[in-house]
């Protein structure tokens, strides 16, 4: 202890009645981001814990209250801060027959990936619905009104992801109710997709939003492309074959500030360890496999099955290995970390 440990002490604690503090005590900026990341690895079981205890919650919640009937993942790090990895929020959901959730809007973006459904349950996002099924992608961009509605038989499962731990960070968190249940239709379903997922667009129509026109992007078409492009055998050591969920008017991502993609993995496969900044969130649509996840003695093997949800948090080494071919959807803050200029990745030791 130093000598003059007593009035250092006491210098801290006048200090803090003045509201600064002395960055001489803290490690404000660690050298690496395992220093400061406080989500770990982890997999949500599906079929085994989600389902059930969300299923459980149909007694409880109300009908009309449906929009709030969801479970929120918390990572075991993060000490119930509502988040699955440091800058993501990860949901999910349940819509049972007849049910509706009404309209609202709010400033977080979100994505929704559909687990479980028989047809039948569907999303308006701003004037248009789109029916979803198993492995959609559908997007709810910021302030955009959006419900939904179920006229079909059996539960519906999706996967919510918000960026809502972003826009927590900078504070405009706005949301609102529809002054009715329905926010009014506006065009016919399909819509966006026709005018923006063929490669084309209406001639004399501009967009000029963050997001992708398109609303919905559907599984049979995605996995049509991967079938497609694995004939190449072009595989990525790192990834198998990674595609990317884009805005077609620009090329970049979806959405402004969440990356999502869809992956295939050949069967006995094995990506080499790969290292990046991103968060990102999985959830395995077809066969199964393992994350091999962490360095050393915190190395850690996760089994994952169709409809689990798993997190890898920033900058710990994984990879993914698969008994059958393996199709993935995952969504991350990499576009997010681009625009500020701190997304990175390590391939093997470069
Ligand atoms: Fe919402």
């Amino acid at each position: 202890m130093s000598d003059n440990q007593a009035a250092r002490e006491a210098y801290y604690a006048k200090a803090a009645t003045l509201n600064v503090s002395a960055l001489w005590t803290t490690r404000l900026v660690p050298p690496l981001p395992k220093d400061s990341v406080r989500a770990v690895p982890f997999l949500w079981d599906f079929d085994n814990v989600l389902r059930p205890t969300l299923f459980e919650a149909g007694g409880l919640i109300t009908a009309h209250e449906a929009n709030r009937r969801v479970l929120t993942l918390e990572n075991p790090g993060l000490d119930g801060s509502h988040r699955i990895l440091e800058s993501l929020y990860a949901g999910l959901q349940m819509l049972l027959p007849g049910e509706c959730a009404p309209a609202h809007k709010h400033s977080p973006s979100a994505l929704r990936f559909i687990i479980e459904g028989q047809g039948g349950a569907w999303t308006a996002v701003s004037g248009e619905k789109s029916y979803m099924k198993p492995g959609d992608f559908v997007i709810t961009p910021s302030d955009t009104w959006h419900d939904h509605g179920h006229d079909g038989d059996g539960p519906y499962f999706w996967m919510d992801g918000l960026d809502i731990p972003m826009i927590a960070a900078f504070g405009p968190m706005f949301f609102e109710h529809y002054a009715e249940d329905r926010a009014p239709l506006k065009r016919p379903a399909g819509d966006s997709l026709a005018r923006y997922g063929a490669n084309m667009r209406p001639v004399n129509e501009t967009w000029s939003k963050p997001e992708s026109p398109i609303f919905s992007y559907p599984y049979e078409r995605s996995r049509e492309v991967l079938e497609q492009l694995r004939k190449n055998e072009e595989w990525d050591p790192y990834a198998g074959l990674k595609l990317a969920y884009i805005n077609p008017t620009t090329g970049g991502s979806a959405m402004p500030t969440i990356s999502a993609f869809l992956q295939l993995i050949p069967k006995g496969f094995k990506t080499e360890f790969y290292q990046t900044t991103e968060n990102t969130v999985f959830s395995p649509i077809e066969g199964t496999g393992r994350l091999i996840v962490g360095e050393g003695d915190a190395q850690k093997t996760i089994a994952w099955k169709p409809r689990d949800i798993f997190a890898v948090p920033c900058w710990i080494p994984y990879r993914l290995e698969t008994d059958g071919d393996a199709v993935l959807f995952s969504y991350s803050d990499r576009v997010a970390q681009e625009k500020l200029g701190i997304w990175r990745e390590r391939r093997g030791n470069s």
